[in-house]
C-alpha cells in the first residue's frame, strides 16, 4: 500500500503498539525487522518512516544499525528512543551512555515550536521514558525541540529534511498525547488520514474475489472464536456459496456452544454452508484416562487434523484453505528474535499441517485483533461472538485436572455457565480478558443438610491481560463472587468447595494445564 507507514523494528516490546497506533490515529502501518537489505523496505513504497525503540545500545559494536541508503531515500522520518539515538549517530551527532539510565515517567517540555507539538499546548506533558543511552549533541541541521529536568536533548528535529526524533515512547498507555504527536508527524509527512475498516472491507472482499477466481471453493475451519469467525464472515460476503465453514464438536466445548455459534452466523449470513461435525465421542474415547496435559494437546490435535481431512474429502474440490491468522503471528514469525521458549505447545492445537493440497488464503493477515472487532462489527458479525473470551483449542479438556471423563464434563460445563451468566449480568465481560472455571482433581470434605459430603472442588479464574502473555487476576466484586460460589455449589451437584485463584502470569498461566 503506497503512502502508508513502514516500521522498522529495532526489538522494541511496544513496536507493535507503535502500528496499532499508528493506525488507531487513521494511517496503515506495518512492521519490518530491521536488518534487512533496503530493497524490502523501499519496494515497499512507503510514504513515512518510523524507527522503532530497541534494547541495544548503538555505540556497542555489532547493534542494529540503520542503512544510509535509508537516510537518503528522502522519506519524512520518526525516531522514537533507540531509533533516535541511531539518526543522531548517523547525522553526525554525539551519544553518551549513561550509567543508571532513565526510566518510567518523566515530564516534556517544549523548547521550541514544532509541527510536532501542533494543538498540544504549552504545558509539559507526562511522556513515558526507557533508554540507557542519550543525545549529547544534535546532528548539524538539527535544532532541540524538548527537555525533561534530566534530559536536555528529549527531542530534536530537521524540519527541512523532515527528520524527526524523540527519547520517549510516544506509543506507550502512559505518554501523554502520544496518539496525537504520532498524527502530527504523520502529518508532516503529507500523509492522509484514510485507513478505516470499512475500506479495508471492501478491499479485502475484491482480493478474495481475485484470489478465488469466478469458481474457487475455500474450506474454513471455525473454531467458535473472533478470528475465524470474522473470517468467515469476510469470505461469505465475498464468495458465498463457495465458502465451506467445518467445525467440529469435538465434546469439549462449553455449554450452549454449539448452538450459539451456529445461529449467530446462520443469522447473519442466511445460506451459509455450516458443517457441524459431531466427533465428541471421538474425542472423549481416545482422551480416556489420559492426564498429562502435553498428551491431551497431542492427542486433540491429532483427532482434529484427522476429522478435518476426512470432511474436506467429503466436500470433493476445495481448492484454498482459509485460515484467521492475524498481524501479531506474522510480525513474530518473521520476528529477527526467534520463537520464545515453549511453555506449552498451543500452536500446535487446532493448528492444521502444511501439507494438505490447498492453497493458503488469509484475509486477515493485516490485521490487529481490536481491527478484527471492528471489522466483525462492520460486517454484521453479532456482538456476542465478538467480544467472545478466548477460548482454548483443546477446550475444557485442559480446565479438569487429571483425566477427562463425562462425569467431569458434565460438571465443569454447568459452574462454567454460571461464571458467564453472572460475569454478563455483572456488566463486565469485556472488563476481563477472560473468566472461567476449573474442574480441581481433589475431593474435599463439606456438610450438606445434617449429612457429611465428600466432593469435587470448582475454582473460578478470572484474569485482566492484553495479550495474553502476562497477566493478574481480576478483582471481582466480593458480592459476585459470593453469588458464583453460592449458585455452584447449589446448582451443581457434586461440588462442595470453590476457590477463587488469584495467581498472576507469570510465574502462573492462564490456564491451569
Ligand atoms: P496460558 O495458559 O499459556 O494461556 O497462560 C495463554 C492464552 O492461550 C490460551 N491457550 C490455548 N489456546 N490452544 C489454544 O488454542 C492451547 O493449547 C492453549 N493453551 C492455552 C489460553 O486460553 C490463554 O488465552
Amino acid at each position: 500500500m503506497a503512502g502508508h507507514v513502514l516500521i522498522v523494528d529495532y526489538g522494541s516490546q511496544f513496536t507493535q503498539l507503535i502500528a496499532r497506533k499508528t493506525r488507531a490515529a487513521g494511517y496503515y502501518a506495518e512492521i519490518l525487522p530491521a536488518g534487512l537489505p533496503v530493497g524490502p523496505y523501499l519496494g515497499r513504497r512507503p510514504g513515512a518512516l518510523i524507527l522503532s525503540g530497541g534494547p541495544a545500545s548503538a555505540l556497542e559494536s555489532g547493534a542494529p544499525a540503520l542503512d544510509p541508503a535509508l537516510l537518503e531515500a528522502n522519506l519524512p522520518i520518526l525516531g522514537i528512543c533507540y531509533g533516535m539515538q541511531l539518526l543522531a549517530l548517523n547525522l553526525g551527532g554525539k551519544l553518551t551512555q549513561e550509567a543508571a539510565g532513565e526510566y518510567g515517567p518523566a515530564e516534556l517540555s517544549f523548547t521550541a515550536d514544532s509541527l510536532l507539538w501542533r494543538d498540544l499546548g504549552s504545558r509539559p506533558l507526562q511522556v513515558w521514558m526507557s533508554h540507557g543511552d542519550r543525545v549529547e549533541a544534535v546532528p548539524e541541521g538539527f535544532a532541540v525541540s524538548g527537555r525533561t529536568r534530566d534530559l536536555p536533548v528529549a527531542a530534536m528535529e530537521d524540519p527541512g529534511r523532515k527528520i524527526y526524533a524523540i527519547q520517549f515512547h510516544p506509543e506507550v498507555h502512559h505518554t501523554e498525547r502520544g496518539e496525537d504527536i504520532l498524527g502530527n508527524f504523520l502529518g508532516i509527512a503529507g500523509l492522509e488520514p484514510s485507513w478505516r475498516i470499512s475500506s479495508f472491507a471492501l478491499e479485502a472482499v475484491e482480493a478474495i474475489r481475485e484470489k478465488t477466481g469466478p469458481d474457487g471453493h475455500v474450506l474454513l475451519a471455525l473454531s467458535g472464536g473472533v478470528d475465524s469467525a470474522v473470517a468467515a464472515a469476510l469470505l461469505a460476503k465475498a464468495i458465498g456459496p463457495r465458502l465451506h465453514c467445518v467445525f467440529v464438536d469435538n465434546g469439549l466445548l462449553r455449554q450452549g456452544e454449539v448452538e450459539e455459534v451456529r445461529d449467530a452466523l446462520g443469522a447473519a449470513y442466511p445460506g451459509l454452508d455450516l458443517r457441524i461435525v459431531d466427533a465428541g465421542a471421538i474425542f472423549l474415547g481416545r482422551l480416556a484416562g489420559v492426564e498429562d496435559p502435553e498428551q491431551k494437546r497431542r492427542i486433540i490435535g491429532h483427532a482434529f487434523i484427522e476429522i478435518f481431512r476426512e470432511e474436506a474429502g467429503k466436500l470433493g474440490q476445495i481448492d484454498f484453505l482459509a485460515q484467521g491468522t492475524l498481524y501479531p503471528d506474522v510480525i513474530e514469525s518473521i520476528s529477527p528474535k526467534g520463537p520464545s521458549a515453549m511453555i506449552k505447545s498451543h500452536h500446535n492445537v487446532g493448528g492444521l499441517p502444511r501439507d494438505l493440497p490447498f492453497t493458503l488464503i488469509e484475509p486477515l493477515r493485516d490485521l490487529f485483533k481490536d481491527e478484527v472487532r471492528a471489522l466483525g462489527a462492520e460486517l454484521g458479525v453479532p456482538d456476542s461472538l465478538l467480544w467472545r473470551h478466548p477460548f482454548p483449542g483443546p477446550g475444557l479438556a485442559i480446565r479438569i485436572i487429571g483425566a477427562v471423563e463425562p462425569e467431569g464434563l458434565a460438571i465443569l460445563r454447568k459452574a462454567d455457565a454460571i461464571v458467564r451468566e453472572e460475569l454478563g449480568l455483572a456488566g463486565l465481560e469485556r472488563d476481563v480478558w477472560q473468566a472461567f472455571a476449573v474442574l480441581l482433581s481433589s475431593k474435599s470434605v463439606g456438610v450438606m443438610g445434617d449429612d457429611r459430603s465428600y466432593g469435587r472442588a470448582v475454582a473460578i479464574r478470572a484474569v485482566t491481560s492484553v495479550d495474553a502473555m502476562t497477566s493478574d487476576w481480576a478483582r471481582l466484586p466480593h458480592d459476585l463472587l459470593a453469588r458464583l460460589s453460592s449458585r455452584i455449589m447449589n446448582e451443581v451437584p457434586g461440588v462442595n468447595r470453590v476457590v477463587y485463584d488469584i495467581s498472576t502470569k507469570p510465574p502462573s498461566t492462564i490456564e491451569w494445564e
